[in-house]
């Protein structure tokens, strides 16, 4: 099949992969059309340099909206074979795409693509009720569907020991006065297309919280609404840690991030423990695994919340003038 995408087709797949996570909600990504492929690429212009300087968290943003791409395409009939970065001499160019043979979408491709619209990042506090079984095969089963592991930590001393390596993680990032200008930098008291919402932070951080927020909330909760007593964590990994393996990452990462939805439950990222190295060492070594530890999640059932916006996306499309 070499017949090659549209312009439309890009248009309609790019909004979808727009929907992804991203660190502050930088949007760190473009999407362009090249011979008949769709190209993803990182945008230089939206790096964080003190909170992300090796560009990780953007190749796995870049990757969570490359899987939306994918089950866009897919779901339309028209599924993508997938070379990531294809180009050694353009390093941002993430991936590319080009059309495989039609077919009908699978269930769980559809199932995926309708959770899409619905995912958010919920960092209030979820109700105490369990994560039963079934949607903990499925959350693994889905980060193995992309090549990489999912790990559950279970029990009340394997989670505090998590805390301690996420909360001295926190407090190496937040020595950093550039770290946290850029934060702030990035909060939105009004209405805007990127950043992280001041509504959608969560809840100031208080001393008995056992894990650490971002700090992206200022609110005082409520009397008696604190943070789950055991929460959910999960930890996600890949096999290595080049930029393909983090790539890789993000896709895993938003197929569970969907798989979450889809299963009626709320996730928040926690990512401190994997951006400052020495933590990240302490993480894997306390899960026991080969591999990478790419990013932190904690799951359980929330109270429904709003999708943040987006930027439009004809601001992200890289088009030749005559197909704008
Ligand atoms: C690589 C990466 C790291 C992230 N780290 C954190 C984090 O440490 N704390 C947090 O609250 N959210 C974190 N997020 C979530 C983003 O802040 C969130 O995706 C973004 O604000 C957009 O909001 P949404 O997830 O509701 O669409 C991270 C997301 C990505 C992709």
């Amino acid at each position: 099949m070499d017949i090659g995408y549209s312009v439309e087709q890009l248009r309609v797949a790019a909004t979808d992969a727009v929907r992804a996570p991203s660190l502050h909600n930088v949007q760190p990504w473009r999407f362009r059309l090249r011979d008949g492929g769709i190209e993803i690429l990182v945008d230089p212009a939206r790096r964080l340099p003190a909170t992300d300087p090796s560009g990780w968290g953007a190749r796995v943003a870049a990757g969570a909206a490359l899987f939306n791409l994918r089950l866009a395409l897919a779901v339309a009939g028209n599924p993508a074979t997938v070379r990531l970065r294809p180009y050694p001499a353009e390093p941002d160019v993430v991936a590319r795409l080009v059309p495989d043979v039609p077919r009908r979408p699978t269930p769980t491709e559809q199932n995926l693509y309708a959770a899409i619209p619905r995912r958010f990042s919920n960092r209030a506090p979820f109700w105490p009720d369990p994560v039963p079984a079934d949607a903990r095969w499925r959350l693994g089963d889905a980060a193995r569907a992309e090549h990489c592991w999912l790990e559950l930590v279970i029990g009340v001393s394997a989670v505090n020991a998590f805390a301690e390596i996420a909360h001295g993680a926190n407090r190496v990032l937040e020595r950093d006065p550039a770290y946290r200008a850029e934060r702030q930098a990035w909060i939105r008291r009004e209405y805007a297309l990127d950043g992280v919402p001041a509504a959608a932070g969560g809840p100031r951080a208080e001393p008995q919280d056992l894990l650490p927020a971002r700090g992206f909330g200022d609110r005082y909760r409520p009397p008696g609404r604190d943070f789950e007593p055991e929460p959910l964590v999960a930890v996600l990994g890949s096999t290595g840690n080049t930029a393909v393996d983090q790539v890789v990452a993000g896709q895993a990462l938003q197929r569970v991030l969907l798989t979450a939805t889809d299963c009626g439950l709320s996730v928040s990222m926690l990512s401190q423990p994997v951006e400052v190295p020495s933590a990240r060492e302490q993480l894997r070594v306390s899960l026991g695994r080969f591999g990478t530890p790419q990013m932190v999640m904690r799951i359980g059932y929330g109270q429904p919340g709003w999708p943040t916006p987006r930027r439009d996306v004809d601001e992200v499309l890289d088009l030749p003038v005559h197909q704008m």
